[in-house]
């Protein structure tokens, strides 16, 4: 199978990570519950796993690394910590259901979205300095689009943030692993992201990077200040209430490691590579709708979405499958993003890479795409 879904989950992993999470099964227990050996080595993973989170995205400090279910849950988090019945809350037109849903369902909060046109990051800086006026409390935005893999102006915006003293949570779910990601050169109050994309944990994990005062979203046991009747008021405790996935931080330490091996920046422009030779191929394609950046523009990651004429996304799809090759159809949760992009009646087809997909992966899905059209 040729799989070109990682946008939603990376499949291929690093070898590493299932071994690590068959380990951590056989050989540890609760970290933080006991002083046996069994705790200690679940203790000592979670730690190791927080620096290595440290130091891929340029934190000092470990416990400011929150271990979360995957990106959803850390926005959530993030979401929750800072917005305030009352406040308006300025969001890009770029983002998924998982910020829009969370801020939609929260009362007596004001949402303003900054449309902007696919791959015009200045247009995108520039409708962001417009709305971002004085009732702006929190500014939430992606990286870059689940959708079309388009590289949101994130320095411009948080710039602008930090000029105007507002809150910046960035959603680094698209970036985390391909593009530099810190929370410390942005300002930004979080960041939030799953740990089974770009970092190739197992599914059920995420990151919430903190720099801002949290509140918890569940109560319960922390292994810590166990007589009061509150959860600690320090991290990563305040956040990390009941036991640990310690099977997926163990499988999410070990792609930490894989993605510092072989580097951000590497991973960064195989993905590009392979999303630059797919739109040329697919744009020779009569009938093919590709949405990319111009060649060059620096604003596309590893995700690119088509439509073909006449073809329902879905059938696509399905088609697409049949001969071996697994893309996503649809809105992808994110209909801001098909709103911004006029693609909100028909959805798109989306295919996305990962360090393992080669070029010779991209030309067969080229001829299967073409082969559609036949
Ligand atoms: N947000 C993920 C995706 O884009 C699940 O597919």
């Amino acid at each position: 199978m040729i799989y070109l879904d990682s946008a939603a989950t990376t499949l291929q992993k690093p070898k590493s990570v299932s071994a690590a999470m068959l380990s951590a099964l056989r050989t540890m227990a609760s970290p933080g519950r006991g002083g046996h050996l069994p705790a200690q080595r679940a203790a000592q993973t979670a730690y190791a796993c927080r620096e290595a989170a440290c130091a891929l995205f340029g934190m000092d400090d470990s416990e400011q690394v929150v271990f979360t279910f995957n990106a959803t849950h850390a926005l959530n988090l993030a979401i929750r910590s800072l917005v305030k019945p009352g406040d308006t809350v300025l969001i890009s037109g770029y983002e998924h259901n998982a910020v829009s849903r969370t801020l939609y369902a929260m009362p007596n909060v004001t949402v303003k979205v900054a449309h902007a046109p696919l791959f015009c990051p200045e247009e995108t800086a520039g409708r962001f300095e417009e709305l971002l006026t004085d009732e702006v409390a929190v500014v939430v935005c992606t990286h870059v689009s689940n959708v079309f893999g388009y590289i949101l102006p994130i320095e411009d915006i948080a710039r602008l943030c930090r000029e105007r003293g507002v809150k910046l949570i960035v959603d680094a779910a698209q970036s985390a692993g391909c593009l530099p990601v810190s929370m410390e050169r942005w300002g930004a109050a979080f960041v939030a992201m799953p740990g089974h994309k770009g970092l190739y944990g197992p599914q059920g994990t995420g990151l919430l990077l903190c720099a801002n005062r949290v509140e918890p979203l569940m109560m319960g046991g922390t292994g810590s200040e166990s007589r009061l009747q509150q959860m600690p008021d320090f991290l990563p405790d305040r956040l990390e209430a009941g036991t640990h996935n310690i099977p997926g931080i163990a499988g999410l330490l070990a792609g930490l490691r894989f993605v510092e091996r072989v580097g951000v920046e590497r991973i960064g422009s195989h993905e590009t590579d392979l999303v630059d030779r797919m739109a040329e191929g697919l744009e020779e394609i009569k009938g093919v709708r590709v949405f990319a950046q111009n060649p060059g523009a620096g604003c596309q990651s590893g995700v690119l979405s088509f439509c073909v004429d006449g073809m329902d996304c879905e059938e696509v799809g399905q088609r697409l499958s049949g001969a071996g090759i697994a893309v996503r159809c649809g809105l992808h949760c994110a209909p801001l993003a098909h709103k911004s992009a006029g693609t909100l009646e028909c959805g798109t087809v989306r295919a996305s890479v990962s360090a393992f997909n080669t070029r010779q992966e991209i030309r067969a899905f080229i001829r299967a795409v073409a082969a559609l059209k036949k």
